[in-house]
């Protein structure tokens, strides 16, 4: 049984998330999935899920408060108006490109913690640092659980290298499964990969020991692809 989690980023509207979930409702009416699945919708479309009770919605972010004065900042108290308990932490989106360092993120991690939420946490390298190697590229990510209680009972942990990333280039399966056996000695968590995982890989990722599911972004946009994506991971 493998672990989907679909992230939707900053894509779909709140007429096309409806579509989506009305078509993945017509495939679930025939259809039994035995995978654990998780989908991160907008924030803004986060109720739309409330008929696919077989999925775990999550959101993408939130900050490390209940409420008060963060502005553009959703905390707990809106979360907890669409019951969400499944929170992404540590994305290469938010590491890289709005700037949250590790010590902000372990203070969300600590903060979601000790709320109970499900945490994915995600963890990865840049294509410079693969360059110099494994080494350096699993000293890179051990640093990336500064601050990150592991032994966290509700914790998935996501490898995604930031290079593979929306990119269409996936790791190749050899580098994925180095990088899992190495992660998994250390920390006995789930771990699913993520990067340019497709509706043609996937099963076969999924395959690779260490590995218990994908994180998938891109090729889970369409609701068909999606939907292939549940078959083919049966
Ligand atoms: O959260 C998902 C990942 O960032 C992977 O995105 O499948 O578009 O490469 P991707």
């Amino acid at each position: 049984m493998a672990i989907i989690a679909s992230n939707f980023k900053t894509n779909h509207t709140r007429k096309s998330t409806a579509l989506f979930v009305n078509e993945v409702n017509n495939y679930l009416k025939s259809n039994n999935i035995k995978n654990e699945v998780y989908v991160f919708p907008t924030a803004t479309s986060l109720d739309l899920f409330d008929t696919v009770p077989t999925f775990s919605i999550g959101v993408q972010n939130a900050y490390a408060t209940a409420n008060g004065s963060f502005t553009g900042e959703i905390g707990t108290t809106q979360l907890d108006e669409f019951e969400i308990k499944t929170i992404l932490i540590g994305h290469s989106e938010r590491r890289h490109i709005l700037g949250e360092s590790q010590n902000k993120i372990a203070k969300k991690y600590e903060f979601y913690k000790e709320l109970g939420y499900k945490i994915i946490y995600c963890i990865g390298e840049p294509l410079e640092v693969k360059n110099q190697g494994l080494i350096k590229t699993l000293e890179y990510i051990y640093e990336q659980f500064d601050g990150i209680d592991t032994n966290y009972e509700n914790l998935i942990l996501a490898y995604e290298p930031v290079w593979a990333i929306g990119t269409g280039v996936t790791a190749t399966n050899e580098d994925i499964e180095n990088i899992h056996n190495s992660i998994k000695e250390k920390i006995k968590k789930p771990l699913l990969y993520g990067g340019s995982v497709k509706v043609e890989n996937v099963r076969e990722i999924c395959q690779i020991p260490n590995v218990d599911g994908a994180l998938i972004g891109t090729a889970s946009w369409k609701t068909e692809d999606f939907i292939q994506i549940l078959e083919n991971t049966k």
